[in-house]
């Protein structure tokens, strides 16, 4: 088998990022992050666009300096097409169109969504693959997704959010509490140190495998407003038990859909993506659960949970090895079913 060298471009929302990887192993994964929307509380799709073109050159140059490897070596550019940030995938398609064009090699369009699932699939020394057909559950800011896996591009979506995302829940939650965005991590900091269950907050009922964040939000917000009539220091005397129970709800919330998939599908499997994986109750429920329900549970490294090219370049090789290219008149998509 030849080697294969791609490289990837990931810009559907606020980080713009390049990988080059070597068959299914990652040699580079460099992102940028935009620190700019922190003062605003959420992503500025027109800031957004703006950073993607000032870093979208020096971060494919990084992913190719240290990867080692020269452009003339790629095979392929593989780059998001959607789901995302109309203006932010502009930029990334626009400039995987011409760097393919000008180094006449085949251009692969990538479902950011698909991406986030076969990320598992990147060759990392300890890490075993999950095997078909398995559940995989993506958390992040912009998705809640509870998908049923059966082959590399045969997957279905059983489950997602009606509303919020679990991500926005959590800084949502922590805007409430007077924490800086992104909050979730902040959250998960101060939820270590507190009773998870010092506070109730009610889980939605949602029927089914879909998933609503909007009323806990609410009821968060409600009760924090009763609390501070009472005691305007309320927040600050409680933060490690209001995170703690703000946090153990949402896995409550979580683990409850899990279970019921699991329950419809019988797949005991279930692997786990986005950057709301990165929090440490999740992390351990989920190890928890390998023990108490017999699951198998598959956590990947964090830099490939969070938005990133590494996953879009291992989807990027699996079409490379089947040929499915694009030409250039590819088109990116805000929106696009699975
Ligand atoms: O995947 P990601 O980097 O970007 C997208 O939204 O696509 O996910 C970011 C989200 C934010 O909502 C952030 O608060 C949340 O992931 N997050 C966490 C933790 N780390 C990141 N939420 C809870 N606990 C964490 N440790
Ligand atoms: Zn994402």
């Amino acid at each position: 088998n030849p080697e294969v060298f791609i490289l990837s471009i990931e810009s559907s929302c606020d980080d713009t990022a390049a990988a080059i990887l070597q068959n299914d192993k990652v040699l580079s994964n460099v992102v940028a992050n935009q620190l700019i929307h922190t003062q605003y509380g959420g992503v500025v799709p027109e800031l957004a666009s703006r950073a993607h073109q000032q870093n979208i050159v020096p971060v494919v140059a990084a992913a190719l300096d240290k990867a080692n490897i020269k452009k003339e070596q790629l095979s392929a550019i593989a780059f998001t097409q959607g789901p995302g940030l109309m203006g932010s995938l502009l930029v990334g398609s626009s400039f995987a169109k011409s760097l393919a064009l000008a180094l006449q090699i085949p251009l692969i369009a990538v479902n950011h969504m698909q991406a986030h699932v076969l990320a598992h699939f990147i060759d990392e020394e300890g890490y075993e693959k999950p095997n078909f057909p398995f559940l995989a559950l993506t958390i992040s800011g912009g998705h809640t997704q509870i998908l049923k896996v059966d082959h590399f591009f045969e997957m279905t979506v059983i489950g997602e959010t009606t509303d919020d995302a679990v991500g926005e829940a959590f800084d949502k939650s922590a805007k409430i509490l007077g924490l800086p965005y992104p909050g979730g991590p902040l959250i998960d900091k101060y939820a270590k140190l507190g009773n998870p269950k010092a506070f109730a907050f009610t889980k939605p009922k949602v029927p089914g495998l879909n998933f609503s964040f909007s009323g806990l939000k609410t009821a968060i917000l409600y009760f924090i407003q009763k609390k501070k009539l009472e005691n305007p220091n309320f927040v600050e005397e409680n933060l490690t038990d209001i995170c703690a129970s703000i946090q153990y709800t949402i896995i409550e919330i979580l683990m409850d859909k899990l279970k019921l998939a699991v329950n419809e599908t019988g797949i005991t499997q279930i692997t786990i993506g986005g950057g709301v994986s990165a929090n440490s109750g999740i992390r351990n429920r989920l190890k928890e659960a390998e023990n108490k329900y017999g699951w198998k549970t598959f956590i990947p490294k964090f830099e490939y949970t969070t938005d990133n090219a590494a996953m879009i370049g291992i989807v990027g090789y699996q079409k490379f090895l089947t040929q499915k290219f694009e030409t250039s008149a590819v088109v990116s998509k805000a929106r696009i079913q699975l």
